[in-house]
């Protein structure tokens, strides 16, 4: 006979169940948490063990739900009730303006239209099926009228509800709803995501967009969950038991009922006001946490919606409005090599110049030879290039038509372009490296990155002032840096008695340093801040980082065999660690971190808007939150401090209506600092 489980322990079972699904959508949807993640994470970790101790007592609604299925071998198919489409593209403020004529014409009407205006968000189409509240199928836009049963992975998405929420009483929940959104992978995710691939040694991802698609795809849903998929939601399909006038009342609708929507849509407001709006979030593009390509207007009226209806593949009632080209066409002049602080030689395209989003671009990275080759890049082609937020430019592909067979095929030189050592070729990496620790270019590329503002900040050390030093045996290392002589530089090229003492005040003031960017300035291969961050909260003293094993290092969180082979390499060479200690010698100082816990940013809410100056939003996030800080998307009477860069839009009035502390760019950093 089977156990009868204790009617209390099965009421509880069901209590943390409903308790941790309202606390996640404060969390995801309402962007206001009302717990801390410890207290979250140990409400979720109670309910784990009840179910594991009482397996009867287990659902698939339950939201420790999170960690994947059973693998499968391939997708089923599920087919879309209401065709999927996709959205006709506007370029230019005149095909916005063209397409305001035409629903304007097509409703016959010469009175104002209502749009809602949403960021069109860069990841991939999916749509949810509840049915009386509960997820029943998750599937891919596929072509429109059948997509991919992608179910299983859906469900590990920490956005995505189980169970739908009845907010208040009179909210219904719908008998069907088919909730369609996008999957989205955030800039901070990716970045993590790839850090984590390269310690896993394996292949990474191009872009957010990409690693979202691939999770997707994923046959087994276990590997899905290890992924930070996100949703928004911004459609419905076919919905029975509820109706609603307008786009906006569907979109408030999904948010009662806990499906997470942007934070970011405007509601309801004329052509003059889309135009303005699409300006705002083309300024705001670069500090969203995640990728955005575009506003996506939609009329708002259902009934004008359902009046001027869908061509074959899109609807008449809404556009995706394109933010300029990030992508141009120009000629390559030229293959250069660089030599990396690593040894890792990269080929560069010379371009001719071309301006991109605003930004003159004349240099390309070409990755690797195996990247030149798979692409067949010769010198003279015309290319298509492309610059994404602050990542490097790059080469999409070569314009096949413009050959005209003068190009010339680019060969890897064999011997470094800097100190003439022989190149050698790491096959796993498809890289070519210079393993001569004494080749002045990867001592350049050293210093370089040791200066940069996230590594010691050391104003005034341009790239033609190190090259300088180095050329004439001033700097054999960047240990070298704190003992440099004060007359020699004042003999340098452009180099007066007061740049000279600026240098050596920035020299000094930049002594006092966290272990985190000292680990970080070191310039160890696979060691980028997070890494670095999450040593210095691992090694409270140098002496014991230096000393660090193999196996000690390969298991910590986020570290892995790579990126520990790297270090322990790095620390095994002598040269290295006595590099370390002549820098220590010469007076840097360390600071570690002490207690975690009781930093001062502990618990402390954070919203970030407008322009930073010498950090991302996202490095200024992932600082705050190494610091026990959190971060919200919008100001709320929970929120601590709103940082305010250049160009802050709306929040500043919201954050002084909420009586809400607002501080800079300088105050954040003397924050993070202090
Ligand atoms: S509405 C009929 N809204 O853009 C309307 N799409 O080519 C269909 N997207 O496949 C889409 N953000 O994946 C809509 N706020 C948004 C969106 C959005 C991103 C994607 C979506 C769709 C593609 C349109």
């Amino acid at each position: 006979m089977p156990d009868i489980i204790n009617p209390d322990i099965a009421k509880k079972v069901e209590n943390l169940r409903s308790e941790i699904q309202r606390h996640n959508y404060r969390y995801y949807v309402m962007d206001d948490p009302q717990i801390s993640d410890a207290q979250y994470d140990k409400m979720m970790q109670e309910l784990i063990e009840l179910e594991a101790k009482y397996p009867e007592l287990s659902s698939p609604d339950s939201p420790t739900m999170k960690v994947g299925a059973a693998p499968v071998k391939k997708f089923e198919q599920i087919k879309h009730s209401v065709k999927m489409l996709s959205l006709d593209n506007a370029f230019s403020d005149s095909d916005i303006l063209n397409f305001d004529r035409r629903v304007k014409e097509g409703l016959m009407t010469d009175e104002q239209i209502l749009y809602t205006a949403e960021p069109k968000m860069d990841g991939v189409a999916v749509e949810l099926v509840y049915k009386e509240g509960r997820l029943v199928s998750a599937s891919t836009r596929g072509d429109g009228e059948t997509g991919e049963d992608i179910t299983s992975n859906v469900k590990t998405i920490r956005s995505v509800p189980m169970l739908l929420q009845q907010n208040k009483k009179e909210h219904i929940i719908p008998a069907r709803l088919e909730a369609r959104g996008e999957v989205i992978i955030s800039k901070e995710g990716f970045k993590r995501l790839n850090e984590d691939m390269l310690s896993q040694g394996l292949a990474l991802f191009a872009n957010p967009r990409n690693a979202a698609a691939g999770s997707l795809r994923q046959l087994d849903s276990k590997v899905t969950a290890k992924r930070p998929l996100e949703i928004y939601f911004y459609g419905v399909g076919e919905v029975e038991g509820i109706s609603c006038k307008s786009h906006w009342d569907w979109l408030y609708v999904l948010k009662e009922l806990g499906l997470r929507i942007n934070p970011h849509i405007k509601p309801k407001i004329n052509i003059d006001a889309v135009y303005k709006y699409y300006k705002e979030l083309e300024q705001m593009r670069s500090i969203l946490p995640y990728d955005i390509d575009g506003m996506v207007v939609k009329v708002d009226s259902v009934q004008f919606q359902n009046q001027l209806g869908t061509k074959a593949r899109s609807p008449r009632w809404a556009v995706a409005y394109k933010f300029k080209a990030i992508q141009e066409t120009t000629k390559i002049l030229d293959i250069l090599v660089q030599v990396g602080r690593t040894g890792a030689v990269t080929p560069v395209a010379c371009l001719e110049s071309v301006n991109i989003g605003g930004v003159n671009v004349s240099r390309a990275t070409l990755h690797n030879e195996d990247e030149i080759v798979k692409k067949d890049i010769r010198i003279g082609d015309t290319v298509l290039v492309q610059r994404a937020g602050d990542v490097i430019p790059e080469i999409v592909k070569v314009i096949d038509s413009a050959r005209t067979g003068s190009e010339i095929i680019f060969c890897m030189p064999q011997n470094c372009p800097s100190c003439n050592s022989q190149l050698v070729r790491d096959e796993k990496e498809a890289s070519v490296r210079c393993l001569n620790d004494t080749c002045p270019a990867k001592i350049k590329a050293q210093i370089e990155h040791f200066v940069s503002k996230r590594a010691f900040d050391i104003d005034g050390l341009g790239e033609k002032l190190i090259d300088q030093l180095v050329e004439k045996n001033y700097l054999a290392s960047y240990a070298d840096l704190f003992y440099m002589d004060k007359a020699k530089l004042e003999g340098l090229e452009r180099m007066g008695l007061k740049s000279a003492e600026n240098l050596f005040e920035a020299i000094d003031k930049s002594k006092n340093i966290s272990f985190a960017r000292f680990i970080y300035a070191l310039g160890i291969r696979h060691v980028g801040e997070h890494i670095a961050e999450i040593l210095a909260s691992k090694y409270t003293e140098y002496e014991k980082f230096c000393g660090a094993e193999y196996d000690d290092l390969k298991n910590i969180k986020g570290v892995g065999p790579v990126v520990a082979k790297s270090i322990v390499d790095f620390l095994g060479l002598e040269d290295n660690l006595d590099k370390i200690k002549r820098m220590l010698g010469a007076g840097v100082n360390i600071r570690y971190e002490e207690n975690r816990k009781n930093t001062t940013l502990d618990g402390k809410v954070f919203v970030l808007t407008g322009t930073l100056e010498t950090m991302t939003r996202s490095e200024a996030a992932i600082k705050i939150k190494s610091l026990g800080g959190k971060i919200s998307e919008s100001v709320s009477k929970k929120t601590d401090y709103l940082v305010a860069g250049k160009s802050p839009g709306s929040k500043i009035e919201k954050a002084k209506a909420a009586n809400v502390k607002i501080i800079d760019e300088n105050s954040l950093k003397i924050l993070l600092e202090s």
